[in-house]
């Protein structure tokens, strides 16, 4: 899951919707200890991001060492993607929504309705289908794809997350 978080070039294809909103400036970038997530928005699409007399000229999303995601929240607030290590093959996600308003509008409950029911829900699609790959009689060794000034379909960020595992492990990457 923090994998999948972690790169962009899924996202036209598993979050259509999503995708629809974010152009080619999208970009993760190694921090250190986290990875910060800049892209473009295009406000008003059908699917959650838009929220009357409210302008969101960018996401920005986080992940921070080593399983915390903050998101921010077109229109205010944000919401924190927690993954935790469940057994050997099972991941337990969590996700909270901090909002500067006491009762949500209809369009907020869409946003959060539409990250936590169509984009969470896509995501773990795609890390079920991972999990099986990975026990298939064809599967050797994985690579990692990365592109010259960190372009939207690199994983120069998987690959900066998994040094990170490794320097906790072993004390280098
Ligand atoms: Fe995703």
């Amino acid at each position: 899951m923090v994998d999948n978080y972690n790169e962009n070039y899924h996202t036209p294809v598993v979050h259509p919707v999503l995708g629809s909103i974010l152009d080619e400036s999208y970009r993760i970038e190694p921090k250190g200890k986290y990875l910060s997530h800049v892209g473009d928005a295009s406000p008003g699409i059908e699917g959650g991001f838009q929220v009357e007399g409210a302008n969101f000229p960018q996401l920005l999303t986080w992940w921070l060492w080593p399983n915390l995601c903050p998101m921010s929240i077109p229109g205010g607030g944000f919401r924190v993607l927690h993954i935790m290590p469940d057994g050997p093959e099972r991941t337990r996600e969590t996700y909270d929504f901090y909002l500067p308003y006491a009762e949500p509008t209809e369009a907020q409950w869409r946003q959060i309705r539409f990250a936590a029911e169509v984009v969470n829900v896509e995501d773990v699609s795609v890390a079920e289908g991972i999990q099986r790959g990975l026990h298939s009689k064809s599967f050797d060794r994985s690579y990692v794809m990365i592109a010259p000034e960190n372009a939207e379909w690199s994983e120069h960020a998987v690959s900066h997350l998994k040094n990170l595992v490794l320097e906790a492990l072993y004390g280098q990457s």
